[in-house]
């Protein structure tokens, strides 16, 4: 796995949408489909503003792109929050993603995948039959989740079994439940959902390619204990470290880590 040590959020979202856009193109041509999985948060926001300019600046027929988001919230009816929760996972890729790629570029929004709590194991199906992740994006959770695969004690799950959970239905951490309501719903915890549907930690490993934004200095911790070394179900990021094409991109204005290459 890949350190990349970046200056600034404005270098990590320019290397991450062109990497992303060369993804896409280059799948396209190859085999006229490209499929690609998709993060929410904070640190995408940039990312996909980027990656949507240079796609509706090139000639790329999108018809063929589809997309498989890692997760979205389920509400107390055990269904997804509907789109217009206003911290509906789809509700924040059609804002800041779908809606600013021009309609041109042919991209069909029923290729916009995302799991579906009444069947999550269906989900591992479809990115199967699709061939399988060309590319994934991913953020990483405070205590080092990623999608909403949050982290287990050691002794309760081996790191072989904690590799091979598929997409389902978990119940938040109160931290992530506090982290989301103050980064995403202005600190309003009734807002925040305590169950969500997550792509599992097996199709995430088996993407092809795997690229992790960090840019918040709270993710300073996981990132170390991930260079620490150590694959562990206690920080699930840390699987990376043996996937064979991973990268982690890490903003150095806001996070600090002791240089070691792995
Ligand atoms: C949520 C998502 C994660 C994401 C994390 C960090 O918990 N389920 O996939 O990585 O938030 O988001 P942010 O980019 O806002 O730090």
């Amino acid at each position: 796995m890949d350190w990349i040590p970046v200056k600034d959020y404005d270098e990590m979202i320019r290397q991450a949408a062109r990497r992303m856009h060369d993804v896409i193109s280059g799948e396209l041509s190859r085999k006229g489909q490209a499929v690609i999985g998709l993060a929410t948060g904070n640190t995408m926001l940039g990312v996909y503003s980027t990656l949507a300019d240079m796609l509706n600046k090139s000639d790329l027929d999108l018809s063929g792109l589809l997309t498989f988001n890692l997760d979205e919230y389920v509400d107390n009816s055990g269904g997804n929050v509907p789109a217009e929760h206003p911290l509906s996972y789809r509700k924040y890729m059609t804002e800041n993603f779908f809606a600013k790629v021009d309609p041109r570029r042919g991209f069909r929004l029923e290729n916009m995948r995302f799991p579906d709590p009444a069947n999550p194991a269906a989900y591992d199906t479809r990115i199967r039959d699709a061939g399988g992740l060309d590319f994934q994006l991913l953020g990483i959770g405070f205590n080092g989740h990623i999608a909403f695969n949050e982290p287990i004690q050691a002794g309760d799950i081996s790191a072989e079994d904690y590799a091979a959970l598929p997409s389902r239905v978990i119940h938040l951490t109160d931290l992530t439940i506090r982290t989301n309501a103050d980064l995403t719903a202005g600190g309003d915890l009734t807002l925040v959902p305590h169950r969500a549907v997550t792509m599992g930690m097996k199709p995430i490993l088996q993407a092809r390619e795997i690229m992790l934004l960090a840019c918040f200095k709270e993710q300073a911790v996981p990132l170390a204990k991930i260079k620490a070394g150590a694959i562990t179900p206690e920080i699930p990021a840390s699987f990376l470290l043996a996937h064979p094409r991973a990268r982690i991109i890490y903003t150095t204005d806001t996070i600090t880590l002791t240089e070691k290459k792995h």
